[in-house]
């Protein structure tokens, strides 16, 4: 057994050195950068712990113990850029007609003005302000262990805390949660600048909150779990039943902005919108390799989804895909810009009378003669209510012999309460999302 005198050495020890090494990182950051510095990793995984890593990279706060409530524990804290450029359009144009990007995609400076991001949100969704307005927090440990006290530096860890955080990554990581990542309001999960990959296991829930933003992930292989108490605050955890298995999963929530991801092979959809849910956008990203994609509405019975509003836009739905691209009830549905390369059986669905706007997207049907049509309405047999339904195709590029069933009445005022941004020509759409998906950022770099 180590001597008290021993233990103070070394206590003393390890304090001196995270000094120093605070000291440094102040002195090496410039002012009002972020920087997800791949350089400053000499750490020994065995000497800090991950809060005290994660707050000697910031070199802002230095907590004098890491506390495991999630109620007390310290959060990290960057000097704030003072945001008052508003989204200028077209200023960083990447000159490809994608209308979000060009927002900011093509600043070489991206890393140091990261919450721009914030301003550069369109279609119903394009309020969200996620953690704008709050402070930095850096994840740098890939771990998910303690589902009712998670360990300061996880993912988990940030996106439960009540105040508004811009939450980004030290490095590349893979995590594989254990239960699902239940998130609070007001927060960027921002993957810029790093691999990172939410896989093989529980993946994003966005349960009853407000105003958030996710970017840049690759969340793939999600499976159901449950059963198992979950904190989804600092002042709240519970019992979590079986969740579907949904890679993003937005249930009675609003202002959410779902922007450049990589999503596949899940057990239940890639993004799910359901229950009361509204002012969603999901825009600029790559699906692959899965069966039921989108579910805009869950239940045909459930009359309040009748105010949801979503935006579709700027997604690949590519390799492997099935349907469900997406299927829709009650709402207002703005399809615009999309690239549809393949499906199975259909591209959109719906029934309970969705209003739905497609325009100016590519939809290329595969090669089976039998599944041709970009539509599908799920109704009773020998009913015709559907007829009624508001579907309009507009500006649509038609490849392959696909086609689209329109219903309605034409020039029926609904359509106004389903557009949302302004389409381009859908002979641009292969350009628009030629990116789509996470993106490969580096720093000093546009993001590719
Ligand atoms: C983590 O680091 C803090 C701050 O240096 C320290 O007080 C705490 O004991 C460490 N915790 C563990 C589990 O090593
Ligand atoms: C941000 O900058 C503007 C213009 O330089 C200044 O007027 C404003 O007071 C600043 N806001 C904050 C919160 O520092
Ligand atoms: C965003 O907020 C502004 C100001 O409150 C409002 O006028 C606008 O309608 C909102 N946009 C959407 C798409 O909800
Ligand atoms: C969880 O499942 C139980 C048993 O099926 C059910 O009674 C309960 O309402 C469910 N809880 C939630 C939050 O869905």
């Amino acid at each position: 057994m180590a001597s008290s005198s021993q233990k103070l050495t070394s206590a003393c020890f390890a304090v001196l050195l995270i000094f120093v090494v605070c000291t440094l990182t102040v002195m090496i950051l410039p002012n009002n950068q972020v920087t997800l510095s791949r350089k400053m990793k000499t750490e020994d995984p065995q000497s800090f712990n991950s809060s005290a890593m994660a707050i000697r990279q910031e070199g802002v706060e230095l907590s004098e113990h890491a506390i495991p409530d999630p109620d007390q524990a310290t959060l990290l804290q960057t000097k704030e850029q003072n945001i008052t450029e508003r989204r200028k359009l077209g200023f960083f144009s990447c000159g490809n007609g994608n209308l979000i990007d060009d927002c900011w995609r093509c600043d070489p400076n991206w890393h140091m003005n990261r919450k721009r991001l914030a301003y550069c949100g369109m279609g119903f969704g394009s309020n969200a302000t996620g953690g704008r307005d709050g402070r930095f927090y850096v994840v740098d440990d890939p771990t998910d262990e303690d589902m009712k006290y998670p360990k300061p530096g996880t993912l988990r860890h940030a996106v439960i805390q009540v105040e508004p955080l811009w939450i980004i990554f030290k490095r590349d990581m893979v995590m594989t949660l254990k239960q699902e990542l239940i998130m609070n309001s007001y927060k960027t999960i921002d993957a810029r600048g790093a691999n990172v990959h939410i896989a093989n296991g529980a993946c994003i829930t966005i349960q009853g909150i407000t105003h958030v933003i996710i970017h840049g992930l690759h969340i793939h292989d999600c499976i159901r779990t449950g059963n198992a108490m979950v904190r989804s605050s600092p002042s709240h955890y519970g019992m979590r039943n079986m969740s579907d298995g949904d890679a993003v999963s937005i249930y009675g929530s609003s202002h959410i902005w779902i922007d450049h991801n990589s999503l596949s092979k899940c057990a239940d959809g890639l993004v799910d919108v359901v229950m009361g849910s509204t002012a969603v956008t999901i825009s600029n990203n790559h699906l692959t390799h899965h069966n039921e994609v989108m579910l805009l509405g869950n239940n045909d019975l459930y009359t309040q989804d009748k105010n949801m509003k979503v935006t579709i836009a700027y997604n690949h739905f590519g390799e492997g895909l099935k349907q469900r691209m997406p299927r829709c009830r009650h709402g207002y549905f703005h399809v615009v810009n999309n690239d549809y390369t393949h499906w199975e059986m259909y591209a959109i669905g719906g029934s309970a009378n969705p209003t739905i706007n497609s325009q100016g997207n590519r939809y290329a049907a595969p090669k089976n003669r039998y599944a041709k049509e970009v539509t599908k309405r799920v109704v009773k047999r020998e009913t015709t209510e559907w007829k009624k339904w508001n579907w309009r195709s507009e500006g649509d590029m038609l490849v392959n012999g696909a086609f689209f069933i329109q219903s309605g009445e034409g020039e029926s005022a609904s359509y106004g309460s389903a557009s949302s941004l302004e389409a381009k020509p859908a002979s641009m759409v292969a350009s628009i999302t030629s990116t789509a998906g996470a993106l490969g950022c580096r720093e000093g770099k546009p993001c590719y």
